[in-house]
């Protein structure tokens, strides 16, 4: 096969960041995403559906002439989310949900949840108005070691969760491990999980082996080969519960090569590129589409995309730096070969 077309894709999970950054973050999806979850933790983080619009304006004022890409926004769930901003979220076509961070657990993440059963009625009024909860699933305490951490959300918070609230629609966000695959596969239709590029192409030994490589940090960690197996054979399983999300995450070059660097990935400059040759090496390229273009859309009741995009099968290399307007930045699988490219 040297070219494949298909539907095209939209990303569940993103981050823009704002500012002067957003001329590049913007375009580097647009180009070929139709949609996009966008990420709520700006700093201060994204609460109001007020400053979800203004961010969403900011956004638009950076897509490309004619390009008609649609930023989908996720609000940022506090201790004091009220129902109110549940009821107007339900009523906002441009906001797809709430993103639930444990304080602590990653970027701007402090004003996030630090008591998630303390939240019980905010999930209720979700469930009961079928406003969609993104959850960041690790714990934060020290007690828990980084590895686990997803794990025992899992079991802490997000069984019983889901026990109280069956109807509940869940998106277990970026999953790193064979427990997380067990537990939404266990779930009604209504769970679902997003599993990014690096979760699919890399395990923690990528992380740790011979150096540490920075560019591969990103939170939740890479996990043990084990675990990468299981997701790859989720992703690849034809299980509408399991979408693309890149969790493109930019950061500077020099806040990622440093003493105490920042955890995330920027890999749309690459994306659909980056799942192309995940679904090449299971041998399973006709895959691709449901997983990239369809299955999420068909999750939060979107249509799925009138238009097309083409990939062919010609190698190129990652570039090893792109220039950005806060300086450098090296993207993930930066100088390192990938077998399709967008047309
Ligand atoms: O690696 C990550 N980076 N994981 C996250 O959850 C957040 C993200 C970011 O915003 O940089
Ligand atoms: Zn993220």
């Amino acid at each position: 096969m040297t070219e494949l077309t298909i539907t095209t894709p939209d990303d569940w999970h993103l981050h823009l960041r704002d500012g002067e950054l957003l001329a590049n973050t913007v375009p580097a999806t647009a180009e070929v995403f139709g949609r996009a979850v966008v990420m709520p933790n700006l700093v201060p983080p994204v609460t109001s559906v007020e400053q979800a619009e203004a961010y969403r304006q900011r956004i638009l004022a950076q897509r490309p002439p004619e390009n008609n890409f649609q930023p989908l926004m996720a609000l940022y769930l506090t201790q004091n989310t009220s129902l109110e901003t549940v009821r107007a979220a339900a009523q906002n076509p441009h906001v797809i949900g709430f993103k639930l961070y444990p304080s602590g657990a990653t970027t701007n993440s402090d004003a996030g949840v630090t008591d998630v059963d303390g939240l019980d009625n905010v999930f209720a009024a979700m469930a009961e108005l079928q406003v969609p909860l993104l959850v960041h699933g690790e714990v934060t305490t020290a007690d828990i070691d980084i590895f686990d951490r997803e794990k025992v959300f899992i079991d802490r918070h997000l069984r019983p969760l889901m026990q109280r609230h069956p109807n509940l629609k869940l998106v277990l966000e970026h999953i790193t491990t064979a427990d997380a695959v067990a537990f939404v596969e266990s779930q009604g239709s209504n769970v679902a999980a997003t599993i990014t590029p690096q979760h699919l192409l890399m395990n923690r030994n990528d992380l740790l082996v011979g150096g540490v490589r920075p560019h591969n940090y990103c939170l939740p960690i890479l996990k043990r080969r084990d675990h990468q197996l299981e997701l790859r054979r989720a992703a690849v399983s034809g299980s509408p519960k399991f979408f693309i999300g890149t969790d493109s995450a930019p950061h500077a070059q020099s806040k990622k090569e440093t003493a105490c660097g920042c955890a995330g990935c920027y890999s749309a400059p690459a994306a659909l590129p980056l799942y192309a040759e995940f679904f090449e090496q299971m041998n399973a390229l006709e895959k691709l589409e449901d997983f990239a273009s369809g299955f999420g859309a068909d999750f939060y009741g979107y249509p799925r995309a009138a238009t097309k995009v083409t990939l062919v099968r010609e190698p190129w290399r990652v570039p090893e730096v792109v220039s950005t307007a806060v300086g450098p930045m090296v993207p993930y699988w930066a100088g390192n070969l990938l077998n399709w490219q967008v047309k």
